[in-house]
């Protein structure tokens, strides 16, 4: 297993009172594994990635524990995951693309990050270009500021740079959202060779967007209002979904053959709860199509109903 979140409880404290982002979380990742995350915005999906490598500002570790190879990570003392960060666990955040120091040429900016986990970027520079070439970014880039970049090469810019010291884990937020169509897939394959060839052991791909997932990822987790609502190998979960939520989100996407990427989403009705002051019970009771009363009272708990088949839902098993 490389990665294990056990009860992962992370809140942003607010004026309003503790916005409760991540509510115990559990889940695993085995080595080798492409994890896809999704669910819709404002579930927790960037805060789970984040609370993984960096917490910032008003997050707060309530609870929980995450365990990445078998080592705890400190995820609440930022000092100390400065000895993980980037070389065993790194991020593509949601902005990656704005987060380019403007004001540095890329190969001094690599060099100054890889400096940081003690490595010299004269070691690292013939690595460095053959990972540029495999991404189609010619080495003169390094000599470039980002502002000289199009979207789609900082894009793979910032891939390889995030996996240049192969971390053991990777955190993919959103990294396709803001790109066309066909850098989108390109970009979406890229992650998986980088995977392939041994860059980055696993990930965490978070998307909205679950075609891109259906392409890349080995297994699929659907989280709904800071819980995860299901957690099943990629086909099982398109074939055979469980959670009513899960059946709703694969439900609206376009038939298989259909060209994905030209649809989004239809929706499903109604909003989720506020996180403020989440509803007793199951989270996603006000939208279910088959609520029973016990769903009012009791939170259905996050159980194994087959082998690698995760599911919170009293309707499940
Ligand atoms: N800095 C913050 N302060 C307070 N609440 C936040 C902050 N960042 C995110 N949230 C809240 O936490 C919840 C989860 O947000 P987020 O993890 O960004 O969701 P997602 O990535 O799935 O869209 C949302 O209700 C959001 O409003
Ligand atoms: S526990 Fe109840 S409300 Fe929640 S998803 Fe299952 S059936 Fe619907
Ligand atoms: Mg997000």
């Amino acid at each position: 297993m490389s990665l294990q979140v056990t009860d992962l409880r992370v809140y942003y404290r607010t004026l309003a009172g503790d916005v409760k982002a991540l509510d115990g979380v559990t889940f695993g990742i085995a080595d080798g594994e492409i994890m896809g995350l999704a669910g819709e915005s404002g579930c927790g999906k960037s805060t789970l990635g984040n609370s993984l490598i960096r917490m910032e500002g008003r997050m707060r570790h309530v609870g929980g524990t995450v365990t990445l190879d078998g080592v705890p990570l400190p995820i609440d003392d930022q000092a100390d995951m400065n000895h993980f960060r980037f070389a065993e666990v790194s991020i593509i955040p949601q902005y990656a693309m704005s987060a380019l120091n403007p004001t540095r040429k890329i190969g001094k900016m690599v060099g100054e990050l890889v400096a940081t986990r003690g490595v010299r970027y004269h070691d690292i520079r013939e690595e460095l270009e053959r990972r540029l070439e495999l991404v189609g970014l010619a080495r003169d880039v390094l000599d470039r500021y980002p502002i000289e970049l199009s979207g789609g090469m900082k894009q793979r810019m910032v891939m390889v740079l995030s996996t240049l010291l192969d971390p053991s884990l990777l955190i993919a937020d959103e990294i396709t959202s803001a790109l066309d169509v066909s850098s989108q897939r390109a970009v979406a394959q890229t992650l998986v060779e980088f995977r392939d060839r041994g860059f980055v052991k696993s990930m965490i791909v978070v998307t909205h967007d679950v075609s891109i997932l259906y392409q890349i990822s080995n297994t699929l987790a659907i989280m709904y209002a800071g819980k995860l609502a299901e957690k099943a190998p990629t086909d099982v979960i398109m074939s055979r979904p469980k959670h009513p939520y899960t059946r709703l989100l694969i439900s609206s996407l376009p038939e298989i053959g259909v060209r994905f990427e030209e649809q989004r989403l239809t929706g499903i009705p109604g909003t989720p709860p506020s996180l403020l002051n989440p509803p007793t019970g199951c989270r996603f009771r006000e939208r279910c199509p088959i609520a029973i009363a016990r769903c009012t009272d009791e939170e259905p708990p996050f159980v194994e109903v087959e082998p690698n088949h995760s599911v919170a839902c009293w309707m499940a098993s």
